[in-house]
């Protein structure tokens, strides 16, 4: 009898759907803002140039959280494109309300499983910077293996960027940080921004987030890691 491997790991999930309450005002934009979402339902590779209207480097933030960091880069980076995927509707309508105050319209957003969405919807060479910011850090032994960065996945990510295109992670957890970088580390087509070994400083665009500002309460040392595509 043959194990469905696959299978197997699309059962283990990186996320916890929490229930968190949606608020009326992001049922509103939710309903009201269809047009910036990614229907799902049809499966093919996105085609970020119809999708924009426009030719534009594409950024990839997985677990955007509340949306803040997307928020802000879309403002200040207007000849820039954004896909932000994110399994938390709560956060997915926070971030719709930020872009109708803002008037953002260089935003795109996928209510979906990354693991999933990522290897299916994005096509090969398409990114010019992938961001991961303060993913779940799994800390049990158990755990561990429903993190978002394993060797399978961040395989799956170097091959969505351009040559030269970037990928960016930060944690607050020093042992995460640590596979992290070893993972990445062993990716052929990956250099490490800041020499073997190395984290980075962060990048200026990021700016605090919920995620970083409790770890940083609670004590924990933050740790940026940039690889780029070789
Ligand atoms: C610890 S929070 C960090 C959120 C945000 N980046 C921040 O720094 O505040 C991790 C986020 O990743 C999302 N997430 C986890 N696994 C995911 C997946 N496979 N696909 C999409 N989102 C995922 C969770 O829903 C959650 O919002």
């Amino acid at each position: 009898m043959s194990l469905n491997l696959n299978a197997h790991s699309h059962t283990l999930r990186t996320f916890v759907r929490r229930q968190g309450r949606i608020t009326p005002a992001q049922r509103r934009a939710l309903l009201a803002h269809r047009d910036f979402l990614i229907d799902d339902d049809h499966g093919g590779l996105l085609r970020a140039r119809k999708i924009f209207g426009r030719q534009a480097p594409l950024w990839v933030e997985i677990g955007f959280g509340n949306g803040v960091t997307l928020a802000a880069l879309a403002a200040n980076k207007p000849d820039h494109d954004f896909l932000g995927i994110e399994v938390h509707k709560p956060g997915v309508g926070r971030l719709l309300l930020a872009m109708e105050k803002q008037q953002l319209r260089n935003i795109r957003i996928a209510e979906a499983d990354a693991m999933e969405f990522v290897e299916r919807r994005i096509a090969e060479t398409s990114v010019s910077r992938i961001l991961i910011l303060f993913p779940d850090p799994w800390p049990k032994q158990r755990q561990r293996k429903r993190r978002l960065l394993q060797p399978t996945f961040a395989r799956t990510l170097a091959h969505k960027l351009v040559p030269g295109g970037v990928l960016h992670l930060a944690t607050d957890w020093p042992e995460y940080a640590g596979q992290m970088l070893a993972v990445l580390e062993d990716i052929p087509t990956l250099r490490n921004c800041s020499g073997r070994g190395q984290y980075a400083r962060a990048p200026d665009y990021r700016i605090p987030t919920r995620f970083e500002l409790r770890g940083l309460r609670l004590g924990h040392p933050v740790r940026d890691l940039l690889f780029e595509r070789i």
